[in-house]
């Protein structure tokens, strides 16, 4: 059974991404993931820094490196910030790419789709791209299909996906991505 997290970039009590990453949960689950939601201000991550990690890398960091080290993929849902990825994202990022004592990288050989949602007509599209680009160059593999959904007030009303198409592409990725997962295991 494919392990994925879902992860939002937003810290936000009401986020978008994070009603997003609920929803893509509930999906993943229903075709057949072992799938989760990740709230990162549940973790304790300050603000990446070589000097911090020199004396120890903080609790918060580990308990979550920890279980991205057992997943086999991430949906991740970023809250595009002026045209790119939101900083609690890119601290993320810059965590677990560091390699653990025995060497092992959270991030590398993992299976990833990228979604983002905004109040906006473009829905975080702009960010995608950049996502895309950092997460390759951890060594994660992130699958073709991705999506950004604009309009989120509307679109995500009562945590529910209300739009049956955007619903659709949802579960196609989500499908994508396990299948990717299945077939690279
Ligand atoms: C610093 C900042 C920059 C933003 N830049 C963008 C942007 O480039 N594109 C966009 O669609 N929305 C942008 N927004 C609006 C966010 O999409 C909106 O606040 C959204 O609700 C944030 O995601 P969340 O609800 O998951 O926290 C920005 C918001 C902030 C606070």
């Amino acid at each position: 059974m494919s392990k994925i997290l879902s992860i939002s970039g937003s810290l936000r009590k009401e986020s978008l991404n994070g009603k997003l990453s609920h929803i893509a949960v509930k999906e993943a689950v229903a075709l057949g993931a072992d799938a989760e939601v990740i709230n990162l201000i549940d973790y304790d991550i300050p603000i990446f820094n070589e000097d911090l990690e020199a004396i120890a890398t903080p609790e918060g960091v580990l308990r979550l490196k920890e279980k991205m080290l057992l997943a086999d993929g991430f949906i991740i849902c970023n809250p595009e910030y002026n045209g790119s990825i939101s900083s609690p994202m890119k601290n993320l990022i810059d965590w677990m790419s560091r390699p653990t004592p025995e060497g092992k990288r959270a991030l590398q050989n993992k299976k990833i789709a990228l979604l983002a949602t905004s109040p906006g007509s473009l829905g975080g599209l702009r960010a995608l791209p950049h996502l895309r680009d950092i997460f390759t160059s951890v060594g994660s593999f992130v699958i073709p299909k991705q999506a950004a959904f604009g309009g989120a007030y509307d679109l995500l009303k009562d945590g529910e996906m209300t739009d049956v198409k955007k619903r659709k592409l949802l579960q196609d990725i989500i499908q994508e991505l396990i299948q990717v997962i299945d077939s690279l295991k």
